[in-house]
């Protein structure tokens, strides 16, 4: 079995598109491509669109679900031929293209028309909706099958289940593709089967299911046996080992099934039941001839006649009467005339016939009825036409049917021709492309030998069958040769080809069909043309109460004096209407050929092939399609198809279609010979050319589709961005009007503000009003704003930021308040020492300020309270504090003097050691006690105004021995003498203006200092014991 798989092979075994095949013209190479394939159960084969299929007899397993599911909506050229692709394909277009479709299937008896009709049925209902109201319809559509089978079809020495009918139905779809009705044409059934069948055929179907099929009970009440041996209409060429029978009680459900889906009655069943076992009991009625020399036909057995009597509810008396006799009616004159023998039969089996051929007619128009969409409302319907006839036939023996099923085939020939070959050929000339006319057959001369008025055979035949007088099948040849004798396509064929024949008696003629030549056998065409049934049988019928017969004949075809149109002429209306039903739609051809001609799978007869292959016109048809080109496609279609196989055609294409497509087929390296350019179309020659376009496409789609997305997805964002920006500004525009709106009123206010402002500052010394006022506090507020920033932050900062004149009192009163506050602050700030500190320099000030030349040069320094270097204060501590100091007493100030011996003022170095009681003078080595001098025995302090460092201590008289102190403490005398006279009192402080000074020493003598100016500071002994100071002067 060909697997999903290998499906997309193309051209697996030979090709699978004749188109492609080397030596197209060779038509073994052509049989053996179709041998080929159908050796690997390749059963389908394209000729372009053209889909020939080859019967496998065998189940191939190709029609499942998956192969539905993959040629649904896939491109025609791109998988295996298949009958799905063509259904696809029509399907696909009738959808898109709101066209309606037909489907042609043609082929020879046993060639698998009916089956591929089914199969498309098939495939339709499975890819449309499968909603429950729409399962209605589609069951119905389906159904519609085993029902006309059953009636319709019958064993044929060709086919099991050969249909004796010609069938086309259309399957009505809504805008959406989706089946909502349908309608069925039936042509021409050969209801000559139910009186008569050749050997190894049956009767149609459902008589021999009526038989196996129902129950005990009903078969009683129709008076029927179940052995279709006991009939003859059944019995003529009975094969018992036929093993067809086997599942006809089966195949008898299903058809009631069928019945139930078509809502037909329980006494419409029943009625039709009735029917079917007349015809049966019909054909047991036999007649005797009475021997009084009239040959007048006596019914043998009325038992089957009053049977059928009661089975149709009619008059017995009358059908009784009309079964043997008939009423000429000649001008106002009706005389009944009795019937023989074999005329008798012959009414009777035209009964039969007649009842049954209605009967089938009347089911056709019940299951159209239940099938007719009810919904008429909906608008935009579609039409898909499935065409399933019978194929050209060549038997032995050519009858009457022969002659009009080869006559539908050549008007389906000429539809052929005129849809495909003519057209094709048309539209080259209308695109001016270059082309040599393809020679084809025209068999409309064919066409008019059969079916043209007063020249045609229908119409020589219906003047033969209505003349007056005896008009026979010889006559009616006569007539033929009279007329027709010189034409090419016919002759009368005589005597030798007849062999049972006597030789001098011509009784066939010869047409030469498109399909070949076909000798018919004249005999029998004007009784099937006539297709009598006589009057006295219709009127017994009509007497009829059944609900089914009642509608079969009419009482006012009884009124109705013309004489009924011929079966011909009927068929070549019926031909002509279905002429213009295909031609208003869009045609595709599935041509079915069987292998061989025992129904046998894996056998090929090349013979029998060949021959369909002639008269299916294959050759002719793969000639022009060759000639022609496979493909062609409005450049506009087509480019927007392939587009986006070529840089310079995507994504828009600036030029004509026409040039984007040369552009495109450029771009693909395509040659001349593959394709031509017309006016509105592009040719292309062979598949494989646009196989390797769609293939190309359908891997750039991808890509496509990717971009597509990501340019609606771009689009998306941008679209949602340009929303948020236009938010955005609207939000931003808002909030610039509200801004703008207080900026504004700010502006006013500041604006009142300053022109308030200018008034006030105006009128600053008018009288007092709003404006004046408000000016001078807000004056006033900023002055004090802008003093509060500037105020002095040091009491020796002077500064004071200038008021305006309005502020000028109280900047006045401002300004000391703050010094005061200032000096507070700094006072509070101040620490004990530091406070003890600055009452010194104070002191110092008022001591020596002005008095003294050396006071100047002391005020930058602060003061300290002891001036002793390391060891001499580790001394002091170590030794004075802990071994000489009384316990009360307390350090006030140390350091390192020279001292001027009272003797000869000699120089010496102590240590002073002021405490709050003593004046203590040490040995500066070992820290002896060299003077201690309570404080307050202390009588004065002398020293110079100049700006030596020299003082006396003077001493009170009880320590005459000693005399006065002369020391000298050169860096910090002023320091040294403030420190001191803080303790002793500033009374005892002597700042000497004069020279010389007197100073008391040892034993009560007195020695002289002398303070003198000079060019540097010197202590020397002047030669006269006087010890003179020079400082220098400032
Ligand atoms: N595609 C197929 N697969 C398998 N078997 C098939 C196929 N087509 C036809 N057959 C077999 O061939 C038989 C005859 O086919 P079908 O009845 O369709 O022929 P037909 O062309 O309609 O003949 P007729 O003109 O006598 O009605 C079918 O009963 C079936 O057994
Ligand atoms: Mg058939």
């Amino acid at each position: 079995m060909e697997t999903l798989d290998n499906l997309h092979q193309r051209d697996k075994v030979g090709v699978d598109d004749f188109v492609l095949l080397e030596n197209f013209e060779d038509k073994d190479a052509f049989l053996e491509n179709l041998r080929k394939r159908y050796k690997e159960n390749i059963i389908y084969t394209y000729i372009g669109q053209v889909l020939i299929s080859v019967n496998p007899y065998k189940d191939l397993n190709i029609y499942n679900r998956n192969y539905i599911e993959s040629y649904q909506n896939v491109n025609f050229y791109e998988l295996a031929p298949h009958i799905f692709a063509i259904a696809d394909a029509s399907y696909r277009q009738m959808v898109d293209e709101c066209r309606d479709q037909c489907i042609l299937i043609s082929g020879e008896s046993g060639s698998g028309k009916t089956e591929a009709s089914k199969k498309i049925l098939q495939y339709l209902a499975e890819i449309s909706s499968h909603d429950s109201a729409i399962q209605h319809v589609k069951n119905k559509l389906l159904y519609s099958n085993p029902v006309l089978e059953a009636f319709g079809n019958s064993k044929t020495s060709r086919n099991n289940n050969s249909s004796r009918f010609g069938k086309y139905m259309d399957v009505e779809f809504d805008n959406l593709g989706t089946p909502t009705g349908g309608h069925i044409n039936v042509y021409l059934l050969e209801k000559s089967r139910v009186v008569f069948q050749s050997r190894n055929e049956r009767n149609f179907h459902i008589f021999y299911q009526v038989l196996k099929g129902l129950d005990e009970e009903t078969l009683l009440r129709l008076g029927l046996r179940r052995d279709p041996a006991d009939y003859f209409y059944l019995n003529q060429n009975l094969d018992t080992s036929d093993d067809y029978t086997a599942n006809e009680a089966e195949q008898f459900r299903v058809v009631r099934e069928a019945f139930r889906h078509f809502e037909f009655s329980e006494q419409e069943e029943f009625s039709m039941l009735s029917i079917i076992a007349s015809i049966l009991h019909l054909g047991t009625v036999g007649f005797y001839e009475e021997d009084d020399g009239d040959h007048q036909a006596v019914i043998s057995n009325l038992k089957p006649v009053n049977l059928i009597c009661q089975l149709l509810e009619c008059d017995p008396e009358m059908l009784k009467k009309a079964l043997t006799h008939r009423t000429i009616e000649a001008r106002d004159e009706s005389l009944p005339t009795g019937l023989n023998r074999e005329q008798a039969i012959y009414a009777r089996d035209a009964l039969a016939k007649a009842i049954y051929e209605r009967l089938f007619l009347w089911l056709v128009s019940k299951l159209n009825d239940s099938l007719k969409n009810k919904n008429k409302a909906k608008s935009g319907r579609n039409l898909m036409g499935l065409l399933d006839i019978y194929g050209f036939e060549i038997f032995e023996k050519n009858h009457f049917e022969q002659f009009c099923i080869n006559y539908c085939n050549e008007k389906l020939q000429q539809l052929f021709i005129e849809l495909t070959l003519k057209s094709e050929q048309e539209e080259y000339r209308r695109e001016q492309i270059e082309w040599e006319p393809v020679k084809y057959f025209n068999n409309q001369i064919i066409c008019d030998l059969i079916e043209q008025r007063h020249k045609g055979i229908i119409d020589f035949l219906d003047e033969e069958c209505l003349r007056p007088g005896e008009p026979n099948d010889f006559t009616f040849l006569a007539k033929l040769e009279e007329n027709l004798g010189q034409h090419s396509r016919m002759a009368l064929v005589k005597g030798l080809n007849n062999k049972n024949r006597n030789n001098a008696v011509t009784d066939q003629f010869k047409i030469s069909h498109y399909a070949g030549e076909v000798v018919y056998d004249v005999t029998g065409f004007i009784d099937k043309n006539n297709d009598l049934l006589f009057r006295d049988l219709k009127k017994a019928m009509c007497s009829s109460k059944s609900v089914i017969i009642s509608q079969l004949f009419h009482a006012d075809e009884l009124s109705n004096l013309r004489r009924p149109t011929t079966t011909a002429t009927q068929f070549r209306h019926s031909l002509s209407n279905l002429m213009s039903l295909l031609k208003s739609k869009q045609p595709w051809y599935i041509r079915c050929i069987k292998p061989n001609e025992h129904q046998m799978a894996h056998s090929f007869d090349t013979r029998i092939v060949s021959h369909q292959v002639q008269y299916l016109g294959l050759m002719e048809n793969l000639r022009v399609r060759r000639a022609g080109f496979a493909y062609r496609r409005e450049y506009e279609q087509f480019l927007e198809r392939y587009k986006c196989l070529s840089p310079e055609t995507w994504p828009h294409y600036r030029g004509s279609a026409k040039r984007g497509v040369e552009e495109l087929m450029r771009h693909f390296g395509f040659g001349e010979a593959e394709y031509k350019l017309g006016l509105t179309k592009i040719f292309i020659r062979f598949p494989k050319t646009l196989f390797t376009i769609e293939d190309a496409f359908q891997k750039q789609k991808h890509a496509l589709a990717t971009m597509i997305q990501a340019l609606y997805r771009g689009h998306r964002q941008r679209q949602i961005y340009l929303q948020i920006r236009h938010s955005t500004i609207l939000l931003q525009a808002q909030m610039r009007k509200v801004l703008a709106i207080r900026l504004l009123e700010k502006r006013k206010w500041a604006v009142q503000v300053v022109r308030n402002f200018v008034k006030g500052f105006m009128t600053r010394n008018d009288a007092p009003n709003k404006f004046n006022i408000w000016f001078l506090r807000q004056v006033k507020v900023e002055w004090l704003k802008k003093l509060s920033k500037k105020l002095p932050t040091s009491i020796l900062d002077n500064s004071w930021p200038p008021a305006p004149s309005s502020c000028r009192e109280a900047s006045m009163l401002l300004r000391p308040l703050h010094k005061q506050w200032l000096v507070r602050k700094y006072i509070f700030s101040l620490s004990p020492q530091r406070k003890e500190l600055l009452g010194e320099k104070l002191l110092a000030e008022e001591l020596f300020k002005g008095k003294k030349a050396s006071y100047q040069s002391s005020i930058a320094e602060p003061y300290a309270a002891n001036r002793l270097g390391q060891r001499d204060e580790e001394m002091r501590r170590n030794y004075f504090e802990l071994k000489i100091k009384r316990e009360n007493e307390k350090a006030q100030y140390c350091c390192l003097v020279n001292k001027y011996d009272r003797h000869g003022y000699k120089l010496r170095s102590r240590v002073l050691i002021l405490t709050n009681l003593k004046f203590y003078l040490l040995d500066d080595k070992k820290f002896t006690v060299k003077e201690a001098i309570p404080l307050s025995s202390i009588t004065g302090l002398l020293t110079s105004n100049k700006s030596d460092s020299v003082f006396i201590v003077q001493v009170p008289a009880e320590n005459k021995e000693k005399g006065d102190l002369i020391l000298e403490y050169s860096p910090r005398l002023i320091e040294l003498l403030t420190k001191i006279v803080k303790i002793i009192g500033k009374d005892k402080l002597v700042i000497s203006d004069s020279a010389n000074v007197e100073h008391t020493m040892a034993n009560g003598k007195r020695g002289q200092i002398c303070f003198a100016d000079g060019r540097s500071y010197e202590i020397v002994k002047r030669k006269d014991g006087i010890l003179q100071v020079s400082s220098a002067s400032a």
